[in-house]
Order: structure tokens, then C-alpha cells, then sequence
């Protein structure tokens, strides 16, 4: 069984890079984000409070198929995930879920933000995503463009510095780069580069631990 952890911050290369990884080792992915994104689009559906905790724990037993949800996708849903994710009880709900992904027959890679620290402590290797945060607008920018959309650098910037501040702050298992992670700072990288490094540090770190 291989389990492979890919954590980091909003808009890093993380997901690209966790479903490349998945097609090289044969592996399947959860974006755990995803699981977030569904609990705050369900707080706000049910007309909740994000910021309220017994609000957000109502929204945890969402409906599977909201995973499947476009709307998820949104810097809006992004936003409301990073709230409901500093409560506590919020995080120990979503917890099992994605133990048992990672513990499946075979193993599986999951990208998030506390995989290596707290979901698979254990995993055979641990890669921390990074990019500056002018890259990181710079790319949500160039996906909106290319989406039809209206987007404004400062307000992205803005947006996702106050995620970083949330997701790296909180009480409960905080953003951070865990014991044994390699880091891979993908800001000057094309997305070909940032896969092939991310397989050659897996390769080092999976080699390493026969
Ligand atoms: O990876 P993402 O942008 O889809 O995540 C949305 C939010 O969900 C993120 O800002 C914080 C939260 N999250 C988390 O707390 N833990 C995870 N493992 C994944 C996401």
C-alpha cells in the first residue's frame, strides 16, 4: 500500500500535481478541499452561518452527489470551506472519511492541507506545495480570463492572503509544512517542470524508505 500526502496553500499547483501523481503511480486521488468547498456550499444553502460552529457541523452529513457540484469550484465556496474548516468538530467529521480513502486497498493520494500532519502521518511520501502569492492570483486571474470572467488582481491577491492567514492560524490542525514533507515551490516552474519534480521527490522519498 502506497499513501502519498500533497499538501499546501490555496492555488499552489497541489491539485494538478496530486492527479498527475495519480495517473504516474496508478493511484486514486481525493481532493479533500472538495469536502470543505461542500460543507460551506451546504451552510449556505441551508442559510447557516459559516462562522458559526453548530451551523457548519449541521452540513457535514452533505448529500454525495453535491461533490459533484460546479459550484464548488468557486473562490466564494473557497472562501466559505476555509471557515467552516477552523471549527473543530467540523474537521473530526470529515476525518474518517478520508482515513479510509487513504487506507484503501492499494493506497491512494489525497491533497489537502493536513494530510501529512494529521490525515496519513504515516504516508510513504509527504510534498508541500508552494507558490508566491502574486503567482498563485496570477493563475486564478489567467483560469478566470479563460472562463469568461471579469477577475481583479488585487482583489485575488487580497483573497488569497486572507486564505492563507485562516488556513495557517487556526487552532486545529493549521496549514503547515509536516515532518519529512520535501517542499516544491512551483512559482517558476511550467506545470510539466512542477510534475516531474514532484514524481523525481516521491520517487527519492519512496526509494528511501525500502
Ligand atoms: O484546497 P481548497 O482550496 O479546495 O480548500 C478549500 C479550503 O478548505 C481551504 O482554504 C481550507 C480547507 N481545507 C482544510 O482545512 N483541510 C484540507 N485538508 C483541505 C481543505
Amino acid at each position: 500500500m502506497t499513501i502519498i500526502a500533497v499538501d499546501g496553500p490555496a492555488a499552489s499547483g497541489k491539485g494538478t500535481i496530486a492527479r498527475a501523481l495519480a495517473r504516474h503511480y496508478g493511484l486514486p486521488c481525493l481532493d479533500t478541499g472538495l469536502l470543505y468547498r461542500a460543507v460551506g456550499l451546504s451552510v449556505l444553502k441551508a442559510g447557516g452561518d459559516p462562522d458559526h460552529e453548530a451551523d457548519a457541523l449541521a452540513a457535514c452529513d452533505f448529500d454525495a452527489p453535491l461533490l459533484d457540484d460546479p459550484a464548488l469550484r468557486s473562490e466564494a465556496v473557497g472562501s466559505l470551506a476555509s471557515r467552516v474548516s477552523v471549527h473543530p468538530g467540523v474537521r473530526q467529521a470529515l476525518v474518517q472519511r478520508q482515513r479510509d480513502f487513504a487506507t484503501q486497498p492499494g493506497g491512494a493520494i489525497l491533497d489537502g492541507r493536513d494530510i501529512g500532519t494529521v490525515i496519513a502521518p504515516d504516508a510513504d511520501a509527504k510534498i508541500f506545495v508552494t507558490a508566491s502569492v502574486h503567482v498563485r492570483a496570477r493563475r486564478r486571474y489567467d483560469d478566470a480570463l479563460a472562463h469568461g470572467g471579469h477577475p481583479d488582481m488585487d482583489s485575488l491577491i487580497a483573497d488569497i492572503q486572507a486564505r492563507d492567514t485562516r488556513d495557517m492560524s487556526r487552532d486545529h490542525a493549521p496549514l503547515r509544512m509536516a515532518d519529512g514533507a520535501d517542499l516544491l515551490d512551483t512559482s517558476d516552474l511550467t506545470i510539466e517542470a512542477a510534475i516531474r519534480q514532484a514524481i523525481a521527490l516521491v520517487d527519492a522519498q519512496l526509494e528511501g524508505r525500502r
